[in-house]
């Protein structure tokens, strides 16, 4: 399958773990690719104002994966700009996660992944899979580790 993840990524931790997902999928016999997206002023919080200068294209993709990290309690508004504007999915396999700061998934990162899931699902596909990874959690590792096990369950 041809997979995309694409990342929105400042200081690297989301295209940390979207890196690990690649390793795993392409071991799995995957075509992947992570692309990034990338705006010129990533500091915006009003998403009609944010301008993406990379704006990846998923029509070439059967299957998405979606990173980002989360930002004052919510999804980053870089990659709620994306979603927001990008085509529609048709159905394709579509899974996300985030990545923050605090240790509890609580603290953001389930809103953040319903953001995610409510912007994807309204472009014509169901989200089969979301996971959240606490950087300052003691179990991060691990987290990571189920992060990419449970993303890279994708059948064709
Ligand atoms: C403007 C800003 C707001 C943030 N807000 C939160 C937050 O509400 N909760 C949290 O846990 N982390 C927050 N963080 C930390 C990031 O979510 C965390 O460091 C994330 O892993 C960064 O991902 P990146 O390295 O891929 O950019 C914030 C970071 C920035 C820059």
């Amino acid at each position: 399958m041809k997979i995309g993840i694409i990342v929105h990524s400042k200081t690297g931790n989301t295209l940390h773990v979207a890196q690990k997902i690649m390793e795993k999928l392409k071991s799995d016999g995957h075509l992947v690719s992570i692309e990034q997206i990338i705006a010129d002023n990533d500091g915006e919080i009003d998403i009609k104002k944010i301008r993406l200068i990379n704006i990846p294209n998923v029509s070439e993709y059967d299957a998405l994966i979606f990173g980002a990290p989360v930002r004052g309690f919510s999804l980053s508004p870089i990659m709620q700009a994306y979603l927001t504007n990008c085509a529609a999915f048709n159905g394709k396999k579509v899974s996300c996660f985030v990545t923050q700061h605090f240790p509890y998934p609580w603290m953001g990162g389930n809103r953040a992944i319903e953001q995610m899931k409510n912007l994807c699902e309204s472009k014509d596909t169901k989200m089969i899979c979301s996971s959240v990874v606490n950087w300052k959690n003691k179990k991060r590792d691990k987290m990571i580790a189920e992060t990419v096990k449970k993303l890279c369950d994708i059948k064709s």
